[in-house]
């Protein structure tokens, strides 16, 4: 397969093929998305949770999701690769989002970065970016990294006023020059209205049918605890997988049952008999 470029992804768009876009967040997971032929992988801040175990996406750093984007970048050969830019690493200045935004094509080989929210400072670090000549994937309706001020992590465009702004972020974000969007817990109603006023795809994750879809890796797998979002669709078991391979070898070590003679190394009996010496 070729690499998945920009001008594919319009095609796919043109020709009516859903892009398929997936996190990723270490060198295994990008290989077995690339080898599952998705179109795009997401070095997401969602990272912060589910591979480093904070509560939120606010507390990882552009040194972190570099070195998470550095091992997707080396296991990946044809997606397309979008990396996440960390909360407060953009929102002082357009220079301040240039330089980060650079560090990750730079440092990691990212084709592309993501920044969340729409309103005017938004628009204005999206056209710095794309000015400087990095693709930019927008993200608006729930934004994780300002969910506080949202009122906590809830669906966003249920309310008029809440949908009409969805529309003018939107627009905008398209104007400053963002080839796709993603559009997070949003009703899909709202999401047939954004998709016929805009021209650039949007990747959905828990905004009904759209160009694209995106979920987070773990959550497809089924190796995230406890409750996950409404939005999220489990297509694995591999949590429960991984608890049930580890506690089979912690079960055989203690029984002795393991390691077996097939799992050790022949010596020739001199050298047994010199290491008794
Ligand atoms: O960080 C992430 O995983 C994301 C997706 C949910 C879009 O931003
Ligand atoms: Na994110």
């Amino acid at each position: 397969m070729t690499r998945i470029t920009i001008p594919r992804l319009r095609e796919m768009q043109a020709a009516g093929e859903p892009i398929v876009m997936v996190t990723a967040y270490d060198y295994p997971g990008a290989r077995a998305a690339e080898r599952a032929g998705v179109d795009m992988v997401l070095v997401g801040d969602s990272g912060a949770q589910v591979v480093l175990g904070h509560d939120s996406t606010v507390a990882i750093t552009t040194d972190e999701l570099l070195v998470l984007s550095q091992a997707v970048r080396r296991g990946t050969q044809t997606a397309f690769m979008v990396s996440d830019v960390a909360f407060g690493t953009t929102e002082s200045s357009d220079a301040q989002a240039i330089e980060t935004a650079v560090r990750f094509v730079k440092e990691a080989g990212a084709d592309a970065v993501k920044l969340e929210g729409g309103n005017a400072a938004r628009l204005s670090r999206i056209r710095a970016i794309v000015d400087a000549g990095i693709p930019v994937v927008g993200h608006i309706g729930l934004t994780p990294q300002t969910a506080t001020a949202l009122g906590g992590l809830r669906a966003q465009g249920r309310t008029e006023a809440s949908a009409a702004r969805l529309v003018v972020e939107a627009l905008g974000v398209q104007e400053a020059g963002a080839f796709c969007m993603v559009v997070e817990a949003v009703p899909s109603e709202i999401t047939a209205v954004l998709r016929e006023a805009l021209d650039i795809p949007i990747i959905g994750i828990g905004a009904g049918p759209a160009e694209g879809q995106v979920l987070v890796l773990h959550d497809l797998l089924g190796v995230t605890e406890g409750r996950t979002a409404k939005f999220v669709k489990s297509y694995g078991t591999v949590g429960a997988d991984t608890t049930e391979a580890i506690a089979a070898y912690a079960a055989e070590v203690r029984s002795a049952a393991f390691p077996g003679p097939e799992h050790g190394y022949a010596a020739t009996p001199e050298a047994v008999a010199a290491a008794r010496a």
